[in-house]
């Protein structure tokens, strides 16, 4: 048995034998079966823990039992499992539960799930985590509710494993993606969790339209750029003039597959400091709304390692006068402002 996660009152662990009677007991509750198609013996509870266990050896995560840490009684389960029929949103991971009804209405579920969903975002690093239920499951709605997952009515689906005039076959869908988790726990991860939910790589043309909106998501840029689809033809042609240009490299940041951040680097063989190379960094963005997670460091420390990968030993950028926190923010980085930037404009755009 290993225990998966600890809640203020939960214990979320593995299965063990000891459990398939508790868990047939509420399996054949009448209250608990309300929505749920019968799981009516003790067989079927046995086999459905069965392949629980088979999708944790598989998968690395499952529905888990759930235990109170007072008692160590086994209450039901929480947890992950990808469902096995196909829909318009499969394949996907679900979030699930199932509790004894002697323990309903103290919050469990929900505290059992909040701690299952950071776990999935944070930990799995997933993209996305679905709940689906019968209309008539105000509880279980209530949940997905109160863990952050939002209906989507557009996604209402006829369950395929149900015949289409079954009472249960009507579904309603919930969503949560990762980067919306991340908004709305106004979440800061630490650095090491950043590099399970980040990536970075080369800007496709395709990437075009979110880079231009970042840019343009900014105090200064809004004077100067043009955000939208409809592009300004000059913002493609610099863009393959980028990717043309060897020592150039434009770098976008991925929360699952949105793009939250971008720069510019390019690599500047120089004779100087004995022919030293250099990589300058410019247009450093990170989203309004991801700004203040750490998110700007981790990109600088992978356009530090773009660097060093490409021989660079002087790192450099110039930063507006007007962004006092820009030039606080590299100082904390390790960047010294030791030049004056100076700049001849000699044209306006
Ligand atoms: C769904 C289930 C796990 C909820 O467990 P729980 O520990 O009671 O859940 P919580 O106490 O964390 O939250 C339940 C919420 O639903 C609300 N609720 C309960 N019954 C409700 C109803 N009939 N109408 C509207 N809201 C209801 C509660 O008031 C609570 O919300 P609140 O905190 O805002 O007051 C439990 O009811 C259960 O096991 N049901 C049977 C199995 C099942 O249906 N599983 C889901 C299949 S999709």
């Amino acid at each position: 048995m290993s225990v998966i996660l600890e809640t203020e009152r939960l214990i979320l662990r593995t299965w063990e034998e000891a459990d398939v009677e508790p868990m047939a007991a509420i399996d054949q509750d009448p209250k608990v079966c309300e929505f749920l198609p019968s799981l009516g013996t003790l067989e079927a509870t046995r086999a459905h823990i069965a392949h629980i266990k088979n999708h944790y050896t598989e998968h690395g995560f499952s529905k888990y039992a759930v235990e109170l840490k007072s008692t160590h009684e086994m209450i039901g389960f929480v947890g992950l499992s990808i469902p096995s029929f196909d829909a318009h949103f499969t394949p996907c991971v679900e979030i699930g539960w199932r509790l004894a009804s002697s323990h309903w209405e103290q919050g469990y579920a929900t505290e059992a799930s909040k701690a299952v969903l950071n776990y999935a975002f944070m930990t799995l690093g997933l993209d996305e985590v679905v709940a689906f239920t019968v209309p008539a499951n105000l509880a279980s709605r209530r949940v997905m509710d109160k863990i952050g997952l939002r209906y989507c009515p557009d996604d209402n689906f006829e369950h395929p494993k149900l015949a289409k005039n079954h009472p249960l076959c009507q579904h309603f869908l919930y969503r949560l993606r990762q980067a919306d988790y991340l908004a709305l726990m106004g979440y800061h991860p630490q650095p090491k969790a950043l590099n399970q939910l980040l990536r970075s790589r080369k800007a496709t043309l395709n990437d075009l339209p979110e880079i231009i909106a970042l840019l343009n998501d900014d105090v200064l840029g809004q004077t100067r750029e043009q955000s939208g689809t409809a592009f300004e033809p000059r913002y493609i042609e610099a863009f393959h003039r980028i990717e043309k240009d060897e020592n150039a490299y434009l770098m976008v940041i991925l929360l699952g597959e949105e793009i939250i951040g971008t720069c510019h680097l390019n690599l500047l063989p120089s004779l100087t400091f004995l022919g030293s190379t250099r990589l300058q960094i410019e247009a450093v963005r990170v989203a309004t709304s991801y700004q203040r997670k750490g998110i700007g460091e981790w990109m600088i420390k992978q356009a530090i390692a773009y660097g060093n990968t490409h021989g660079a030993s002087v790192f450099q950028l110039t930063t507006n006068k007007q962004r006092v926190e820009a030039k606080q923010f590299y100082e904390r980085l390790g960047f010294e402002a030791t030049h004056e930037g100076m700049k001849l404009y000699t044209q306006t755009t």
